[in-house]
């Protein structure tokens, strides 16, 4: 499957790389001998050094600016053409650079074998506090968990005993964190410094399950290329980012950093955050190492409550909870993060069975796992360690190689070695998946950021506009019903002359760790309307605050509303009411907003509700009264134009719902690929209790539906699609031909059909989804299941053809025995625009 790019955002990328690139090279050509020691080949060296040297004469005599690049060879032989010594200088230099991006092309970042040799002459020249000093991280900056007590990380730095800082986002201070690093620790290893860089760095992003919404790998790889650009201009080269953990509980707070409830789009997601953020080459100066995070089964946590135990079986693991990490690595992420969960009672960042056997052993992971924060410490009050020295070698022997600000591997690690409760082996190979990253993102030729090009970096307008497009493509339209003209409510009739703008959510809501929300160039949504209705026809009333709100704001918002043709109401949840530490057990409006929102109905004016939330909110009185209404997420830096936007049609709304979205929290966990019950409720009216034994003995609430308010997949828009019946080009398959063939990319299983018709007047975007049931198998499999997907465009009355093909492994399941398999079985196919909709087409997989 392709996805198509929507600008020509690399060749811009690639402008700004080669702007910076200049900037950069004098605090290079310090690093080149700093790492001389490190470098086999002083031949390169010598020649790095005096590229640099013509490079930089050329540079100076060219009239550029780094925030307008002007990289094109054209442009610059006008320059060339001043003198002949620059002439050659630039020949030189385009020459070496040309070389340079060939051998780029052959780089398998973390993985690369070119590493092994780099690796090991450093790991020779190592003393034992030396090494344990490379596998711990302190965060130096705004904590981000609890915090342990230490500050004297520069003495620590000069020691050599510390191998990564986090949370510094300050440049200088990276810098000054470096040259101890670099001038005064023995060997001169560079620090790997890290932040969690998750929806962007200054230009903030869609919250990730907003990103995800779109179904648009291409934009989930652009953005985070994005973000990877401004990061690495701070001097940050490590995000802790892509969180790729399943969440099938709203409750759970960081749903809002995943890709939601399905592996195989989680999947995809997970290798674009990879990809956008490590680039083609890890040793870009803009590019920086991910994570994939939080290993493993994190998202499960019981009853949605964060840093909570989860039960797992092994094959849910594999089939629902692995998957992403697996694409990830697959993706060359460069790091993976074990999780705080204990699962099935053993906890995440002291686990062989995962860290050493699916993670090493089966997947040949070559880069650093690192601790969350503190998950080693935490061992302790797990139970599974009474004092730090046991919690470190238990982590330290299961696989965690870096630990993140517990400081029990600076406490301990030594005394475990040398009692041979873990070999020297371990220790040097946890170093060596160190040095891998260190030496993949080239920080020993480059440790230093250029202070002056960071600010620089930020805010490009083809970087905010692709947040801006990003956001347009994620909201999706949960209710559209008829307004006032007896047509949908949205996009905006022209009819409408004052908006009434209610509620505490309109001024552009910030997700932590996107930009502060008074930075970059913001423009809030009401002052966007302003600008298409005109002056004194937007009216903005607050309302209430999220959490409280007096009857005389309710009152002003009520009267107010009055004057207005229609009221938009921007309602939900505090940015920092989703993400880490922010588990609800209530998902309806918080505070007074409920009220809010019932008085404003009570007008009589039309309405339409923008939700802001991390999270589905259930808020079946809203679905059942308001006319229309938009889930926004946390939309970024674009929100306010996007909005606009959106409304007035300039935009059809095409994002889909990546998880189920809940009717009552009772329900949850809410999946749309679940197992079949026993007794399915079939066609029984879970409207009402139960009256009689058929309607009783099923598998039901008594008081709720089983049903999603949304399924999975579920998106409105300002058309209506049609989908005709599915077909496949056989009902046979055979399951030792597909075993055979179980890796093979380009063999195809089957191929399935369906004619999508856009119904509506509108032109629109349909995601067109494929799921399959297998019937008949060793294990229980879903009811349904994503295997493909396709976004297309298309005209009001236009039929397109849409053809998937399947590849063997679709059809594969872990069976009883945990191993990954086609089995004989009972196969539906659906083609469908949600999780919930379609008939399927009926074959079979027979031996
Ligand atoms: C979170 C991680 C995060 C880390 C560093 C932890 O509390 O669980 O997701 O990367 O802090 O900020």
């Amino acid at each position: 499957m392709s996805f198509q790019p929507i600008g020509d955002q690399r060749v811009q990328l690639g402008d700004v790389i080669f702007s910076r690139i200049s900037l950069v090279w004098t605090a290079r050509v310090y690093s080149y001998v700093a790492a001389a020691e490190f470098v086999p080949n002083y031949s390169i060296l010598c020649i790095l050094l005096l590229r640099n040297v013509l490079f930089m004469s050329y540079l100076r005599l060219s009239i550029r600016t780094p925030s307008a690049p002007d990289p094109t060879p054209t442009v610059h032989s006008a320059n060339v053409g001043v003198c002949g010594f620059v002439l050659a200088a630039f020949l030189f230099a385009h020459a070496t650079v040309q070389a340079q991006a060939r051998h780029q092309e052959s780089s398998k970042g973390v993985s690369d074998p070119a590493l092994d040799a780099q690796v090991e002459s450093i790991l020779q020249r190592m003393t034992l506090e030396e090494k344990i000093g490379q596998l711990v991280q302190y965060s130096a900056g705004q904590p981000t968990g609890p915090g342990t007590g230490r500050t004297d990380y520069e003495d620590m730095v000069a020691k050599g005993q510390i191998g990564s800082l986090f949370n510094v986002i300050d440049p200088r201070q990276i810098n000054a964190y470096q040259r101890i690093a670099m001038e005064k620790s023995r060997l001169h290893i560079p620090i790997l410094f890290g932040l969690d860089v998750i929806h962007g760095f200054k230009t903030e992003f869609p919250i990730p399950l907003a990103l995800a919404s779109t179904w648009n790998p291409s934009i989930v790889e652009q953005a985070s290329h994005v973000a990877a650009m401004e990061a690495s201009a701070d001097g940050i080269r490590w995000t802790f980012s892509p969180m790729v953990d399943i969440a099938r509980d709203a409750r759970w707070g960081r749903m809002a950093e995943g890709a939601g409830e399905d592996p195989y789009l989680g999947s995809l997601v997970a290798a674009s955050y990879v990809r956008g953020y490590q680039g083609a080459r890890l040793d870009a100066s803009d590019s920086i190492a991910a994570c994939a995070k939080h290993y493993v089964g994190y998202g499960a946590a019981e009853g949605g409550r964060d840093y909570n135990t989860t039960e797992i079986s092994e094959h849910t693991l594999r089939q629902f909870y692995l998957p992403p990490f697996h694409a990830a690595v697959e993706a060359g992420t460069a790091s993976v993060m074990s999780a705080f969960n204990p699962l099935n009672g053993i906890p995440s960042s002291a686990n062989p069975f995962t860290l050493k056997q699916i993670l090493r052993k089966e997947w040949g992971f070559p880069g650093l796992v690192v601790s969350d924060w503190n998950s080693v410490g935490e061992l302790i009050p797990q139970g599974v360690a009474i004092e730090g020295a046991t919690a470190a070698r238990k982590a330290f022997v299961a696989g965690v190689d870096m630990d993140m600000v517990s400081s029990l591997y600076h406490d301990h690690l030594q005394q475990v070695i040398k009692s041979g409760e873990a070999t020297t082996k371990e220790l040097d190979d946890a170093v060596r998946h160190v040095l891998r990253v260190k030496l993949a993102l080239g920080l020993f030729q480059h440790p230093y950021v250029d202070e002056a090009a960071a600010p620089k970096a930020l805010f490009h307008p083809e970087n905010v506009a692709l947040a801006q497009t990003a956001a347009e493509r994620s909201f999706v339209l949960l209710k559209n019903a008829n307004g006032p003209g007896g047509q949908p409510l949205l996009p905006l009739s022209s009819s409408v002359k004052t908006v009434a703008v209610i509620g505490p959510l309109a001024d552009n809501p910030s997700f932590y760790q996107g930009g502060p929300p008074d930075e970059g160039p913001r423009v809030p949504f009401a002052a966007e309307l302003t600008k298409r209705l005109g002056e004194g026809h937007v009216l903005r009333f607050k309302g209430v605050d999220v959490l409280d709100g007096s009857d005389d704001d309710i009152n002003t918002a009520v009267a107010g509303a009055q004057k207005a043709d229609l009221v938009i109401l921007t309602l939900g949840e505090r940015p920092d009411m989703s993400g880490e530490a922010a588990s609800r057990a209530h998902l309806g409006l918080p505070g007074r907003q409920q009220e809010l929102l019932e008085a404003i109905m009570r007008t009589g004016k039309p309405v339409v509700l923008i939700l802001f939330s991390g999270r589905p909110l259930t808020l079946p009185w809203a679905f059942e009264h308001v006319p229309a209404v938009l889930a926004a997420w946390l939309p970024g830096i674009g929100a306010g134009p996007a909005l606009a936007r959106t409304l007035f049609g300039e935009v059809n709304p095409s994002g889909r719902l990546v998880v189920s979205w809940p009717r009552s929290v009772g329900q949850e966990p809410l999946y749309y690929n679940h197992l079949n019950t026993g007794r399915p409720p079939g066609d029984v009216d879970l409207t009402r209790p139960p009256t009689d034994v058929a309607s009783k003995y099923v598998s039901r609430y008594l008081d709720e539906q089983d049903s999603p308010q949304f399924p999975f997949g579920y998106g409105g828009s300002y058309t209506t699609y049609t989908f005709g019946p599915v077909k496949l080009n056989t009902q046979r398959l055979g399951a030792a031909s597909l075993n055979k063939n179980l890796n093979s990319a380009t063999e195809v299983a089957m191929t399935a059909e369906a004619d999508v018709t856009n119904s509506g007047s509108r032109p629109g975007e349909e995601t067109v989804q494929l799921f399959i049931q297998l019937t008949g198998t060793s294990v229980a499999e879903p009811v349904r299941m994503l295997k493909a997907f396709r976004q297309i465009s298309i005209a009001p009355g236009e039929t397109t053809h849409v053809k998937f093909d399947l590849h063997p492994e679709a059809f594969a399941i872990w069976n009883d025995r945990n191993q990954f398999a086609v089995e004989p079985a009972k196969l539906n196919v659906w083609i469908s625009p949600d999780a919930a909709q379609g008939a399927p087409a009926a074959a079979e997989i027979l031996p």
